[in-house]
Parts: structure tokens; sequence; C-alpha cells
């Protein structure tokens, strides 16, 4: 399996980038390439952040491009009050010059074979809708899209219908549900507000990371994301939907789905990124997204331990795990 993840990081991309890092040090898939979209910072700023998370994961050769500044139609909005004013919490990614060449590397990547090529999005949906436009027939043949985004018949977290992502790009998320070549899997809030990080769960993760990099800005970038969620009445802990959708995608935990045409709201204000989900067939429309409706977040997390205590045997010079270590919880 190979993966192309598009991303904004952000806090809990941070997290979904230490996980996908582990998998590859493990030989379970191949890091392909790491884009970035305009969302909970800057494009630039995101892509300056992936490069040095990837660095901390001693996976610095990964290549990582900014995407698409701003949404298709929309002015950027940011939320530095939620990850913070660079994106990592307290943390601060060095500056550094990177490449915007986001498109060439998705075709690069779909050109060496699409069957096995799994593009997860985990920011706003700008550059999935750009790349339809601009290359029509790259996209056409995307096998496997997984989209972190969306409330579905749940409440927003950005208004009261709306999820960050959608609300964003409503205009972008709109345009790939009426375009994709296959059945989205949609990672919504409903289900990956239930990724939920405690203090104690994180000192595990970092004493499980060992002398990985990473292990020692994690709890700096985390303490914002804890802080932001407890002001905002969520209590003293966080929310790893990105980490969540990047297991789902790889089909590494259980989850209930449910067949739907998805649209998304982007003309009125009030409702701006608002999901309509016919799960019922009404609109009488192909399907265009598999709506995940429960995951088994227990078993995700046994994941998410293994692959941090594989970082700290990666980061030790393990030479089992360089010769093909196979990647599973119960390790
Ligand atoms: C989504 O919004 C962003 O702030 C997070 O990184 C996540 O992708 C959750 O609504
Ligand atoms: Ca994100």
């Amino acid at each position: 399996m190979r993966v192309l993840l598009d991303c904004d990081p952000g806090i809990d991309d941070t997290f979904a980038l230490t996980y996908l890092t582990a998998a590859h040090h493990a030989g379970e898939l191949e890091l392909d390439c790491v884009t970035t979209t305009a969302g909970n910072v800057e494009a630039e700023q995101c892509a300056q952040n992936a490069a040095w998370v990837l660095a901390q994961c001693n996976l610095p050769a990964i290549p990582v491009a900014a995407g698409e500044p701003q949404p298709l139609e929309l002015a950027l909005t940011t939320t530095p009050e939620t990850h913070g004013e660079t994106g990592l919490g307290y943390a601060h990614a060095p500056a550094r010059h990177v490449a915007t060449d986001w498109d060439m590397l998705w075709c690069d990547a779909i050109e060496r074979g699409s069957e096995d090529l799994h593009l997860i999005v985990t920011g706003p949906m700008t550059n999935l809708a750009v790349f339809a436009r601009r290359h029509p027939r790259h996209f056409a043949q995307l096998r496997h899209i997984t989209v972190m985004g969306g409330s579905v018949n749940y409440p927003g977290n950005t208004t009261p219908t709306a999820e960050w992502n959608f609300w964003v790009d409503p205009h972008a998320a709109q345009e790939v549900f009426a375009r994709t070549p296959v059945p989205i899997t949609l990672c919504s809030l409903g289900v990956t507000e239930q990724m939920l990080l405690d203090p104690p769960r994180l000192e595990r993760l970092v004493a499980a990371l060992g002398e990985t990099p990473i292990a020692s800005a994690l709890p700096e970038i985390t303490r914002f994301y804890f802080e932001f969620h407890e002001d905002v009445g969520e209590g003293y802990r966080a929310q790893l939907h990105d980490l969540l959708t990047v297991l789902i995608a790889l089909g590494r935990v259980d989850t209930a789905v449910a067949e739907a045409t998805i649209d998304v709201e982007a003309a009125s204000e009030l409702m701006r990124g608002t999901v309509a989900a016919d799960l019922r067939g009404m609109w009488e429309r192909e399907p265009n997204a598999r709506v995940v409706t429960s995951a088994d977040i227990p078993s995700a997390w046994a994941l998410v331990d293994a692959a941090f205590s594989l970082h700290a045997r990666f980061t030790a010079g393990d030479e089992q795990l360089k010769a093909g270590y196979h990647l599973k919880a119960e390790e």
C-alpha cells in the first residue's frame, strides 16, 4: 500500500503523521509524499510543519509540498486559537523553503499505479478539488480516497451544523463529492470526536516513543490542544480526528459504514459547510460516500501504542524492524 497524505498540520495531523511514519518504518506501507492544504494555518506553514515532523520521526526524505494557498472561492480562515500561531501548539518548526509542485507529486504517484494508492485528506478539500479540475484524467484514476470532514446528522464544531474542514472550503467539498470517481470514505465528526487523548495516555505515548526526536516536542504541541479543548468545554483532553481517519483509511480499525449520497452547502452563509446526507436513496443518485458511522476506538488506541513503540525501536536501530517487521496492535 502506498499513501499520499494531504494535511494541514495542525496538532491532530501531527499525530497522524507520527503514526504513518511508524507504519512506513515497519514496511507496512510506503508514505509516498505529503502535501498540505490551507486550513489550520497557511499551506506553506503547514508544509514547513509537516517537513519538520517527518524529520523528527526519522523520515526526512519524504517529498513535501505546499498546496493551494486559498480556498476555491472564499477567503482563507485559519484557526490559531485551536492549533497555535504556527499550527504546532507551543512548539515551532524552523522556517525552511518548501516546494509548491504538489499536483506534480500527485500525478507522479498516480502514474506509478493507482490500485494500491490511498489518498488521505485530513484538511480542507481544496487541493483535491483543484486536482480534479486541473488533472481530470489522473483524478479519475484514484481508487481509494478517505477524508476527515463534515458532520453527518451531528452537531458541528465550527457552526451549529458545520465541521471545520468543510466549513473552510465548502465549495471544494461540494465539487469533489459531485465528481469523485469512487465513493469517498468519510470520517466525520460524530466518529472522529471519539478518538480522545488525555494526559495519562499522552504520557504513555511519549514514553513509548523513547529517543525518537518527536517525543521531546509532543508534550508542548499537545498541551496547547488540551487547553483549547478545555476552553471550549470539552475538558482537558484532545480529539485526534486525523489520527483516527488515517487508521480507518488503512483498514486497521473495525468500522460500521453506511453508503450515502453526500452534498455540501456552499451558497448560504448560515449553512456554510453543512452536509446533507441521503442515506435512504431518496435523491435517486449514485452513492458517492461510505460514511463511517462507528469505529472500534480501543483497538485504534492499541494500534497507536504499538506504532509509537515501534518508533523507539527504529530510532534505536533495531535490525529486525528494518528487515520488515509487521506492525500489529498486540506487539
Ligand atoms: C478537523 O479540523 C482541524 O482543525 C483538525 O485538524 C481536523 O482535521 C476537525 O474538525
Ligand atoms: Ca487537519
